[in-house]
């Protein structure tokens, strides 16, 4: 929230108008399937109601706002997806979206996945 009011400004003189949060799947409530990891699920599920809110707020100044799943991707341990493709797949996607996607939650693999 702290970063959107500090660079809307740049973000607005900007070619692409384009606010993109690593978000997380486990902030989706409708995906949570196996409970656990509060606090992590609750920080995600704050930041998908922030970029919700952004998206609406800075519709009319025709800015792009997206929340973003990189997969499980492999800076931790056990993780399947590499950061190359995470991320990749991520740029694709934002490159990709247009206007009418504002506020939407894709993964990095181009999936849109439910609050
Ligand atoms: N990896 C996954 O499977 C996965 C899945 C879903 C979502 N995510 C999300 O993807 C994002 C990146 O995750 P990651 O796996 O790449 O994590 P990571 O390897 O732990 O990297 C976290 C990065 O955030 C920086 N950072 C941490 N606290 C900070 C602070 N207070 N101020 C500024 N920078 C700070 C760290 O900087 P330093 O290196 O300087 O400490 C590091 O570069 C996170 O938002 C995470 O929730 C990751």
């Amino acid at each position: 929230m702290k970063l959107a009011e500090a660079f809307v400004e740049h973000v607005a003189a900007s070619r692409m108008k384009v606010m993109a949060f690593v978000s997380s799947r486990m902030g989706s409530i409708t995906l949570n399937m196996t409970g656990g990891s509060y606090a992590y699920r609750s920080s995600k599920a704050g930041l998908n109601a922030v970029v919700k809110g952004l998206a609406i707020d800075l519709q009319p100044r025709h800015i792009l706002v997206l929340a973003l799943h990189p997969g499980w991707a492999k800076t931790e341990p056990g993780a399947r997806v590499d950061v190359d493709r995470s991320v990749a797949g991520m740029r694709a996607v934002i490159q990709r979206c247009s206007r009418h996607e504002t506020g939407c939650f894709f993964a990095f693999n181009d999936t849109m996945l439910p609050w």
